[in-house]
C-alpha cells in the first residue's frame, strides 16, 4: 500500500474519541482511519497520570504494529500525560487534541475568560492552562473537572436499551432530567465569572454538547477540540505530503478492549454516524506484552 493510503491511527479511552474520528472522516473522506478504544480501561480521567503515560504508549505500539501513517492522541487524559513520551517513541507524527482545542478558545473569547471542562487529569495535569498562556498569557483560565459527564456517556450508550439501534438514532439518548440535572451541577462554577467561551476538554464531551450549552446560555460559546485537531491534522497531512489519494477508497477499522464489543459496536455506530461493521477485540494482557516488547520505557 503506498505510504499515503495508509491509516491513520485514532484512539481514546473509549467512545469519546469516535467523535474526533467523525470529524477526521466528513473532512478528510479520503482517509482511512484505525480507531482503538480502550473501554476496559475508561475512564482515564480518574488515574495516575504515570499509568495513563503507560496505556499511551501500548496503544501506540498497538498502532504502530498496524502501519498506521499518524496518530491522533483523540483523548484529552491521554494527551496530557503521554502526547510527548509517544511522540517521542514512534516514526510517525502523533498530535493530541489539547493544543488544538487552546488555540480555538485563546481566537475566539473577547472577554479573555475561558472555561475549561474536563477530567479530573486534565485538570490536574494543568495542560489547558499552560497550553492557552502559551498563546495568550493575559486569558483567565477556569478550569472545571466533570467526571460524571464521562459516565454518562459511557454508561448512557452502552446500557441495554440502547442496543436498540432506532432508538439510539433518535439523539434524545441524552434528553433526560438525569443527565440535565447532571450537566447543570457541573457548569455551575463556570457560571457568573465573565466566561465567554468554554472548551469541551474531553472528547466525550460533545457528545453532551446540546445539554451543556442550554445549561451555560446563549452568551457562551463552546469550543470542541474535534474540529480544531481535524484541521491541524488537515494541514500537517497537506504541508508533508501525505494526503492519501484522490481514489483512494477508505477504510475504517475499529478495535476495543471492551468484553462487550456489541454494545461497542452500537454505541459506536450512533457516535461515528457509519455502522461499525467488524470490531475486533484486543485483549489488555497483548496491549501491556505489546509495550513490553517495544520496550519504549525511557524513550
Ligand atoms: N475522552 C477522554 C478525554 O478526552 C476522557 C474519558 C476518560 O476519563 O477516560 O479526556
Amino acid at each position: 500500500m503506498p505510504n499515503n493510503d495508509k491509516p491513520i491511527g485514532v484512539f481514546d479511552s473509549g467512545l469519546g474519541g469516535l467523535t474526533v474520528a467523525r470529524a477526521i472522516s466528513h473532512a478528510l473522506p479520503h482517509e482511512s482511519i484505525t480507531y482503538v478504544g480502550d473501554t476496559k480501561r475508561c475512564p482515564y480521567g480518574p488515574r495516575d497520570q504515570a499509568e495513563v503515560r503507560l496505556f499511551v504508549r501500548q496503544v501506540g505500539a498497538w498502532l504502530e504494529r498496524r502501519d498506521v501513517k499518524f496518530v491522533v492522541v483523540a483523548c484529552n487524559t491521554a494527551t496530557a500525560a503521554g502526547l510527548d513520551v509517544l511522540q517521542r517513541a514512534l516514526d510517525v507524527p502523533v498530535i493530541g487534541v489539547i493544543e488544538p482545542g487552546a488555540r480555538a478558545a485563546v481566537q475566539a473569547t473577547r472577554t479573555r475568560r475561558v472555561g475549561v471542562l474536563a477530567t479530573q487529569g486534565s485538570v490536574d495535569s494543568g495542560a489547558y492552562p499552560s497550553a492557552i498562556h502559551m498563546l495568550d498569557a493575559g486569558v483567565g483560565v477556569t478550569q472545571q473537572a466533570a467526571p460524571v459527564f464521562v459516565d454518562i456517556v459511557e454508561r448512557k450508550l452502552t446500557s441495554g436499551e440502547c442496543l436498540h439501534k432506532e432508538w439510539m438514532r433518535d439523539r434524545g439518548v441524552f434528553d433526560a432530567p438525569d443527565v440535565r440535572l447532571a450537566v447543570e451541577q457541573g457548569v455551575a462554577p463556570l457560571m457568573n465569572r465573565g466566561i465567554d467561551t468554554v472548551v469541551l476538554g474531553c472528547t466525550h464531551f460533545p457528545l453532551l454538547s446540546r445539554q451543556i450549552r442550554a445549561a451555560l446560555g446563549d452568551g457562551v460559546r463552546i469550543v470542541s477540540s474535534a474540529e480544531e485537531t481535524c484541521r491541524e491534522l488537515a494541514e500537517t497531512l497537506e504541508r508533508r505530503g501525505d494526503l492519501a489519494s484522490a481514489d483512494n477508497e477508505p477504510t475504517y477499522r475499529f478495535a476495543s478492549t471492551s468484553d462487550d464489543i456489541t454494545s461497542f459496536a452500537v454505541a459506536g455506530s450512533f457516535i461515528f454516524g457509519h455502522d461499525l461493521d467488524s470490531i475486533e477485540h484486543i485483549d489488555v494482557e497483548d496491549l501491556e506484552a505489546l509495550a513490553d516488547e517495544r520496550d519504549m520505557e525511557g524513550n
